[in-house]
């Protein structure tokens, strides 16, 4: 199968490039390098076709589709951004981008999309009320948070709740920008599917953590911020009191999830898109996540500092039963394993200075 993985240089997608080329695939890569990514450039897989262009480039969209068979889409802008004037370059790539190359595809005649979804997506989590049941608590106020009032309450009687594993039917609920970019891809290729009888599949992506993940910068995920600091001999530094829980899933296991996704999504019903969460299923803490990292690494143990970001959820985890039953997907790497070789591993360079 000849596969078009655009953001194929990133961390996610190099692992999916070497997980296909591994099966007896041909990965055909299209990455723009986005500095916020690659401040320095990324070494590129012998043997592998490598288009070096935007999403947004019509042409190159249009030659690199040239003889695909599926694409697996997971060039976007990530993480929180500085501030609110990241906005125009997040929907840009994000969802212009996932536009223009829907539009390629739809010229070319490539019916099959896996696309790299997020957890982000749900905003909070499950949350069970004692007296309540099912409830959907909105996004915390900055006023509960400087408080060190982290858990949500129950919107009806401000109880506190039962975190659960959230469904792929639950509502979404996008709480920053970037969230709202992975929502809106998730639209447009499903209204692509409907438009021309395509067939998509969104993987969910909980946190996903392992070797190549980018260092800290504003766009890197948590396990990152951690390990970073850890190299410089620092202590990790939590935010909240650390009792946040996610689900940390290894990128070798996103990979193999994208592989069984690529193969399967012919097979899916014809103009619809479905969503698969994707996440390890043993949810964890963030604290607890930073201790293991420090304890395998053998630097000093976190720090909780009581710090927030307004954008950020209390609780998610997910269910990824959907996967398990119906892509056969098994996560190979445990919590333990992961961290321990994340620890130990390398992350992506950044330039000097
Ligand atoms: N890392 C996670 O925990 C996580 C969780 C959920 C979802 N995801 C999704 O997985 C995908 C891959 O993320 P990652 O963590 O590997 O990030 P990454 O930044 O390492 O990789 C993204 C790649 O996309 C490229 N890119 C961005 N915009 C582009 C554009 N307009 N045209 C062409 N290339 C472009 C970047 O240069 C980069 O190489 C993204 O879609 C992200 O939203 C990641
Ligand atoms: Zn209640």
């Amino acid at each position: 199968m000849r596969v078009l993985v655009t953001g194929g240089a990133g961390f996610i997608g190099s692992h999916i490039v070497a997980a296909l080329a591994a099966l007896g695939h041909q990965p055909v890569v299209l990455d723009a390098l986005l500095p916020s990514a690659h401040p320095v450039p990324p070494s590129r897989p012998p043997g592998v076709e490598w288009i070096h262009a935007d999403v947004r480039d019509e042409a190159a969209v249009a030659g690199a589709l040239r003889g695909v068979d599926a694409v697996c889409h997971q060039a976007a802008m990530v993480g929180l951004g500085k501030d609110f004037a990241d906005a125009p370059a997040y929907v840009g790539c994000n969802d212009l981008g996932t536009a223009s190359l829907l539009a390629g595809m739809t010229a070319a005649g490539v019916r099959d999309l896996v696309l790299a979804g997020s957890m982000v997506v749900y905003g909070e989590g499950r949350y069970d009320c004692p007296a309540h049941g099912r409830v959907a608590p909105g996004p915390r106020a900055a006023a509960d948070l400087a408080a060190g009032r982290f858990e949500p309450g129950c919107p009806r009687c401000g109880a506190e709740l039962v975190p659960g594993l959230i469904g792929e039917e639950a509502a979404a609920d996008p709480r920053n920008v970037y969230a709202a970019t992975k929502l809106a891809q998730e639209h447009l290729a499903a209204a692509w599917a409907r438009a021309t009888g395509g067939r998509a599949v969104s993987l969910r992506y909980h946190n996903v953590y392992g070797p190549g993940m980018p260092r800290d910068t504003p766009y890197a995920g948590v396990a990152s911020l951690f390990r970073s600091s850890l190299a410089r001999g620092e202590a990790p530094r939590v935010f909240e009191d650390g009792g946040q829980r996610r689900d940390f899933v290894h990128v070798g296991d996103v990979a193999a999830a994208n592989a069984l996704a690529l193969a399967a999504v012919r097979e899916r019903e014809a103009g619809a898109l479905s969503a698969f969460n994707t996440g390890s299923g043993d949810p964890r803490t963030v604290g607890e996540m930073a201790a293991a990292l420090a304890a395998a690494h053998g630097g000093p143990g976190p720090v909780v500092t009581g710090e927030y970001r307004l954008g950020d959820v209390r609780h998610i985890t997910a269910s990824s039963r959907r996967l398990r039953a119906e892509l056969g997907w098994r996560p190979a790497v445990t919590f333990d394993a992961g961290m321990t070789e994340f620890a130990r591993a390398g992350q992506r360079p950044v330039a000097a200075g």
